[in-house]
């Protein structure tokens, strides 16, 4: 049992690991029994991290582009990709995933963030007892639940946007879908909009790759211009009154 599993049994935030739900190379994912009590929850999802994560993007500072590291022996660890950097690499991707959670726990767009520990975040679980939920491109939805699901995405976009992030590695991978309703998930490299310059270009690829799934499925959707406009009302959003945005 890995380590940082301890501290979620040993704070009494879950009961047991019932079964692994995906091993990868870069994390593992188990649905858990939770503690009502202290989490809300009957079932969670714990993520863990690898130590030394090797997320193959190719030039991770597109994703880091606004930030600044003031600890600068972390800094240049993280630039040279030492050893250490890679540790810290792994660290980031942790926080960078529990902090952009955060920043989406009103909307229910993503899994609730529950408790964050080393290199693992305890969520809630997207799914029942039986089965969790699909990932989107293991569907086949008919034309009207392809429909409904592409509208539900489209104004999740937003929504992250309105509360300051754009996933960045967005895909049909990376969506859950459970009784009709998509969940997105898995969001170390999530970038901030305000701060990061690439963001546009990302959010371009995001919703390239899932038009590109949709556009498979039978619904045609022009992704260059829906990105135009998600992006545009994005930077519009402040002459829209705020009661108006959720
Ligand atoms: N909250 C959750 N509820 C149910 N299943 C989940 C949840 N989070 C992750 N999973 C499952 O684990 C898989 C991997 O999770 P993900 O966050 O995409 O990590 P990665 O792609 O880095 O391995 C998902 O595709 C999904 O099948
Ligand atoms: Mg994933």
């Amino acid at each position: 049992m890995p380590d940082s599993t301890e501290f979620f049994l040993d704070e009494g935030l879950i009961h047991k690991i019932l079964r692994p739900l995906k091993q990868g190379k870069e994390a593992s994912v188990h649905l858990c029994l939770a503690d009502r009590d202290k989490t809300g929850h009957d079932l969670a999802a714990l993520k863990i991290y690898r130590p030394l994560d090797r997320r193959d993007f190719h030039d991770e500072s597109i994703y880091r582009d606004g930030e600044w590291i003031k600890d600068g022996r972390v800094r240049r660890a993280l630039e040279n990709k030492s050893r250490f950097g890679r540790v810290l690499q792994a660290g980031t991707w942790v926080h960078r995933e529990w902090e952009t959670m955060q920043k989406l726990s009103l909307t229910q767009v993503a899994p609730l963030p529950i408790a964050l520990h080393d290199d693992a975040i305890l969520m809630t679980y997207v799914g029942d007892l039986r089965m969790a939920a699909p990932q989107l491109r293991d569907l086949h939805p008919t034309a009207e639940d392809l429909e409904a699901l592409w509208q539900q995405l489209r104004a999740a976009l937003g929504l992250m946007l309105l509360n300051d992030v754009v996933h960045a590695d967005l895909s049909a991978y990376n969506v859950l879908v459970w009784e009709g309703k998509p969940t997105v998930i898995d969001f170390p490299q999530a970038v901030d909009p305000k701060l990061n310059r690439n963001a546009e270009d990302l959010l371009r690829r995001d919703i390239q790759r899932l038009g590109e799934w949709f556009t498979r499925e039978g619904l045609a959707l022009d992704w260059e211009q829906i990105a135009g406009e998600i992006w545009f009302s994005w930077l519009h959003a402040d002459l829209i009154p705020a009661d108006f945005r959720h």
